[in-house]
């Protein structure tokens, strides 16, 4: 899809059928994920892809935002492994997760499957669900999958402030 439409079209879908979602598109939506840039090209990050059933209700513990989703991608980093910026000491792997979690979102939309990025959630509750994800910094979950018929961009989704002022 074009970008410009890419963008514009995406809104995050809180209405999903828990249809099965094909090998190709969760492929393509990783590598899109995986080719972000992140500081030093560090690549802290880490995506978890739940699509079992027994776990995929092991995210609905840590979250009510699941939205009938069968499949759900977990974005997280590292910290221990970013570039911290040595003039103020700032740590980039939640800059580093959040770049990977746009582009995984942003596929999403392009292969016509929908999602909203959840960042209410129980991190420790995840974390003891599933213990690879201790030690990372845990920045969204994306519930994913077709929309369902009736979906719709919520009202806020119009809502857009300014942001931006010239020097
Ligand atoms: C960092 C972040 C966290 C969010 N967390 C949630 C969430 O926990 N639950 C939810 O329903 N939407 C969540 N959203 C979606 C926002 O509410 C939504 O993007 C915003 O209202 C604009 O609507 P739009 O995505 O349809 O354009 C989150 C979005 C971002 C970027």
């Amino acid at each position: 899809m074009e970008y410009g439409k890419l963008v514009f079209d995406r809104y995050s879908c809180r209405k999903l059928t828990d249809a099965p979602v094909e090998k190709e598109k969760i492929d393509y939506i990783i590598r899109c994920a995986t080719s972000a840039p992140t500081a030093v090209n560090y690549q802290p990050v880490h995506i978890w892809v739940v699509k079992n059933e027994e776990a995929c209700k092991r995210i609905a513990d840590a979250t009510r935002f699941t939205f009938g989703a069968g499949l759900f991608m977990v974005v997280g980093a590292k910290a221990d492994g970013a570039w911290v910026r040595p003039a103020d000491s700032q740590n980039f792997a939640v800059v580093d997760a959040s770049i990977v979690a746009t582009q995984l979102m942003l596929a999403i939309h392009d292969c016509g499957l929908r999602s909203t990025w959840v960042g209410k959630f129980e991190p420790q509750v995840l974390k003891d669900a599933f213990p690879e994800m201790n030690d990372y910094n845990l920045v969204a979950i994306f519930p994913i999958g077709y929309p369902a018929e009736d979906a719709e961009p919520s009202d806020r989704h119009s809502l857009r402030k300014s942001l931006v002022s010239e020097i």
